[in-house]
């Protein structure tokens, strides 16, 4: 099924698995790219050194789209940078559209995804450059 969501991220199928925690796991996240969607990780909780080492991994276990979450800008500017040059797509939740943070995963080659939850924060998503919004 082709839609401008298959198109931007190319995947096979319009659908992307919500992050969970640690309940989403790796082989869950591969298993929906495989699939032909959109297989995500956050990055909560996980020391960078081990994040990277698992989208690592799970890049290598896949050609499918994988994505990964990040909740907190907290967790650094590195940390973001390190997902974005791991994943297609850089999935944010939990805090306000942040420019800086869209831009650097755009130059590290990455779309940026920002879950919403109110039509003012839908359009500071879109004016902060984000390629998906998540509704
Ligand atoms: C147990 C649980 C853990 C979740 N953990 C995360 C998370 O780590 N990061 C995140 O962005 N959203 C998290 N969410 C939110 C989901 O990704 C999703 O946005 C939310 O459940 C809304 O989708 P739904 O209406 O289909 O449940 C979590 C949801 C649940 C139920």
């Amino acid at each position: 099924m082709r839609t401008r969501f298959t198109e931007l991220v190319g995947c096979s199928v319009p659908i992307q698995q919500a992050p969970m925690g640690t309940i989403s796991s790796p082989d869950l996240a591969v298993a929906v790219a495989a699939a032909g969607g959109v297989g995500t990780v956050t990055a909560l909780g996980l020391p960078p050194e081990v994040l990277v080492r698992r989208l690592n991994e799970m890049g290598r276990r896949t050609s499918g789209v994988l994505s990964a979450n990040v909740v907190s800008p907290d967790v650094g500017e590195q940390v973001v940078v390190d997902v974005a040059e791991r994943v297609r797509l850089v999935d944010f939740f939990w805090f306000d559209p942040s420019p800086r943070f869209v831009d650097l995963v755009h130059r590290s080659g990455a779309l940026v995804g920002w879950q919403v939850g109110s039509v003012a924060e839908a359009r500071a998503a879109e004016d902060a450059g984000c390629d998906v919004v998540t509704v």
